[in-house]
């Protein structure tokens, strides 16, 4: 099972979280991959002054542009899952 959580601190809101997640949950739903991804979002991870949203895949610290979470998804997740 993967982990896959965003960041909702009020820096990476102001950035476009609720973007990124709401694009995650689609596609995951529109996949099915509610069995092999464990979607979570969690407090400020302390990764503030990075552009992007944070996002920890499997403990690895990443930085999602809000416009382009969708590609993040297929290009960094759908590899580890598939
Ligand atoms: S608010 Fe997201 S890392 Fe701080």
């Amino acid at each position: 099972m993967l982990e896959l959580s965003v960041c909702i601190g009020s820096s990476c809101h102001i950035k476009g979280a609720y973007n990124v997640i709401q694009t995650f949950q689609q596609l995951i739903e529109e996949g099915g991959f509610h069995d092999r991804i464990n979607f979570k979002s969690g407090f400020c991870m302390k990764r503030c002054q990075h552009p992007g949203v944070a996002v920890l895949v499997d403990g690895e610290e990443h930085h999602v542009s809000p416009e382009a979470p969708g590609d993040f998804f297929n290009t960094r997740i759908m590899p580890k899952i598939l």
